[in-house]
């Protein structure tokens, strides 16, 4: 297959600066929870995006001098020679398939709590540090000599990228993040000097770090900026009509402009708030004031959407984070026509929880994300199957599906069997819930590709017994047969069914998912934290009731701290008018009323209630395994040589969870077994005297 002509224009060079990128893709800075800590992973996992066909590839957010740094979140550094090899080799990863490679250096001023390094943070205003932790730090003003501190440091930081093999240097400016941010913020930066004050002023330190960038090293280097396209903190803040301001006095002074949506939570909105494109507006008209490129972001994940952004006149490049976590293989794969096989990211943003609690970012969409040196998984290529043939795979959800599309690749013979009448098990569920209709991609997806391969057959409506499965003769079984909702209210708070003396109806998810109504005032307990407690609340909204939802935790929603998407969830609820009682748990249901109490003191209330649903915790539905295992002496005879359980049902979990587990089956099935090895590669600190 080839490309459509439609688009060509995706594929045309662009120059920034001295270089030439050899097509619009630009995948932006994006951290992966791996940063310092995990350097080949993160190096391997930008090698495939090069792999992938992008003509720009950026590591994440690299911390360029030791005076300012985000602990505890891991990312990058650059602060001394000694982060030079590491880097070096992030940057031949990049390079490998012709991208162009660039590294973001961030000083974080007054985001920057130095919870590590211990030195006081700098920012151009004194003031409290604002981080997602609210660490108790202040940052202290920069005197004159601060500032020409940070300009050589920046000039020593430019020299040692360069060195370490890079082409493009990106300040970090946008997101609250960096101290250029800061100083042109009039929020921030209270300054009276020839610092502070006019927009001329607060530019200053922009404009002089990017000239001394060019003078170090500008004749082989490109220097990007990063704006936040609108502050969005208040009339104070940096505001887009300013954004465009600055940009038409400075209009060509950094080799490109690179233009992100206000803070990290409006940047990479999840898709239950925004839709691909989301940006547009703010960054529309930018193009027309400088002669240097532009790229922005929106989740862009159709070729349609792109040309149009270039096209009219929007953005030169198309920038990506996400997606191209998603799909590494994007830009190859409308280079190559085929449109259909893009795994389009589904905006749930658990890429980003990897690096809010400083594990190893995962995807949902692609369970090989940052397991490409860790475990040499690449997410287009399976290895050959191994000695067996024939896998039967029972449940047709994110893992079972996974599962079959990762097995068909290596070549098994699959059978794919679905109790029900269509596939995606929990997605195609609740892809029907308010804002999760982009989720069903986990299932579109796989079923595109499964239709395929002429190698795996699907039968739904297929209720497999125990002697179903030991009659049909396959060699392998794999049972991913989803997860339900309890009723009982066992979760963190209760740990043994809730006190219920059934005077009210109690629901769970999965009944409002069946089709009942719950009305009147419902009473939804959420102990379980993530997304489902709010969206249910939501959809008893839509249906008429009155909600109060009440948690046990200090916040709605708990968990989507991680996913950037709780203030947006608690706001939502607000505007909806759902009475949210934080910090109380439901103590017990009696006479026909729902009663509470606090976390902290135990103290007990009453609340009026004429339904409630708990949204509490899952447990995997395992009863064939169990039925299985009770027959495990029978496998032999009926040449079954193995069965497993995997998912939902062996742990519930986020749909990523379910995915990755699929996906590890089809790649680990007839593999040595590594007895008590460690399953995955990893990095141990050079020891020093
Ligand atoms: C996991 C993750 C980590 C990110 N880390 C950074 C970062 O280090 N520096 C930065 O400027 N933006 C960062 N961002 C924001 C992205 O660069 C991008 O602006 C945003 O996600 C919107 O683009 P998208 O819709 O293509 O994801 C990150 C985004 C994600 C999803
Ligand atoms: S984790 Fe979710 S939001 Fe992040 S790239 Fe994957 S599918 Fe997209």
């Amino acid at each position: 297959m080839s490309r459509d002509p439609r688009y060509d224009i995706l594929f045309e060079p662009v120059q920034i600066g001295p270089l030439t990128a050899k097509n619009r893709f630009y995948q932006v800075p994006h951290c992966n929870g791996g940063g310092y800590r995990d350097p080949s992973a993160v190096a391997e996992m930008r090698r495939v995006k090069s792999e992938g066909g992008w003509g720009v590839v950026f590591t994440e957010q690299t911390e360029m001098h030791h005076s300012s740094e985000i602990s505890p979140f891991i990312e990058l550094h650059l602060w001394d020679d000694d982060d030079i090899p590491m880097l070096a080799k992030m940057s031949d990863a990049m390079h490998e398939y012709g991208a162009l490679a660039g590294i973001q250096l961030a000083y974080s001023g007054v985001n920057g709590p130095n919870l590590y390094t211990r030195e006081v943070p700098l920012a151009p205003s004194a003031m409290p540090v604002r981080t997602f932790t609210n660490d108790p730090v202040s940052a202290r003003a920069m005197t004159k000599k601060d500032i020409r501190d940070l300009r050589r440091w920046h000039r020593n930081a430019y020299k040692r990228a360069k060195t370490a093999g890079y082409d493009l240097i990106c300040l970090y400016g946008a997101h609250g993040f960096g101290i250029i941010q800061h100083f042109l913020s009039s929020a921030t930066n209270h300054r009276t000097d020839e610092y502070g004050g006019s927009l001329e002023n607060r530019s200053r330190l922009m404009r002089e770090l990017i000239e001394e960038g060019k003078d170090v090293i500008g004749d082989s280097c490109g220097i990007t900026l990063r704006l936040s396209l609108d502050e969005a903190v208040g009339d104070l803040g940096f505001s887009n009509n300013e954004v465009r301001d600055l940009i038409e006095m400075h209009a060509d002074l950094p080799d490109l402009w690179d233009l992100a949506h206000g803070t990290w939570e409006d940047c990479s909105a999840p898709s239950r708030f925004k839709e691909e494109a989301a940006q547009q507006e703010l960054v529309s008209g930018i193009k027309s004031l400088t002669s240097k490129p532009v790229v922005g972001v929106g989740r862009f994940t159709s070729p349609d959407v792109m040309v149009k952004q270039i096209r009219s006149g929007v953005l030169d490049f198309i920038g990506c984070a996400r997606p191209s976590i998603a799909d590494p293989f994007l830009p190859s794969k409308i280079e190559q026509g085929r449109i259909e096989d893009i795994r389009e990211c589904i905006g749930c943003n658990i890429c980003i929880s990897g690096d809010m609690t400083m594990s190893l970012s995962r995807c949902t969409q692609n369970p090989t994300f940052m397991e490409e040196w860790r475990k040499g998984w690449h997410p287009e290529n399976m290895q050959e199957k191994g000695a067996s043939d024939s896998v039967l795979i029972v449940g047709a959800g994110p893992a079972g599906l996974e599962a079959a599309r990762a097995l068909g690749k290596r070549g098994y013979q699959v059978v794919l069997a679905e109790a029900k009448t269509e596939l995606g098990g929990r997605v195609a569920r609740e892809r029907k819930l308010p804002g999760l209709s982009a989720w069903g991609r986990v299932a579109d997806y796989r079923e595109y590709q499964l239709s395929q391969m002429a190698n795996v057959d699907i039968y739904l409506d297929n209720k497999l017994s125990t002697d179903d499965i030991l009659e049909f003769g396959f060699q392998h079984v794999v049972l991913a047969t989803g997860s339900s909702w309890r009723s009982d209210g066992v979760a963190r708070h209760h740990l043994l069914p809730m006190p219920d003396d059934k005077s009210l109806p109690v629901y769970n998810p999965d009944d409002l998912m069946d089709g009942d109504m719950a009305s009147g005032n419902v009473v939804v307990f959420d102990d379980d934290h993530y997304y489902m407690g709010g969206v249910i609340a939501e959809l008893l909204v839509q249906q008429g009731a009155i909600v109060t939802l009440v948690t046990p935790a200090a916040y709605v929603s708990e968990w989507t701290n991680n996913t950037l998407e709780q203030a947006a969830i608690h706001k939502n609820l607000v505007e909806m008018g759902v009475t949210i009682i934080l910090n109380r748990a439901l103590s017990k249901i009696e006479n026909g009323v729902v009663f509470t109490e606090c976390g902290f003191t135990g103290g007990e209330d009453s609340l009026p209630a004429d339904a409630v649903v708990m949204v509490t915790s899952r447990v995997g539905d395992d009863d064939l395994w169990q039925q299985l295992s009770s027959r495990e002496h029978e496998w032999r005879e009926q040449g079954v040589a193995s069965i497993k359980l995997i998912g939902d049902a062996q742990s519930p979990a986020p749909i990523a969870w379910a995915t990755y587990a699929g996906h590890r089956y089809a790649r680990e099935l007839d593999m040595p077994d590594i007895g008590d090895d460690l399953p995955f590669r990893r990095e141990v600190a050079q020891l020093k005297d």
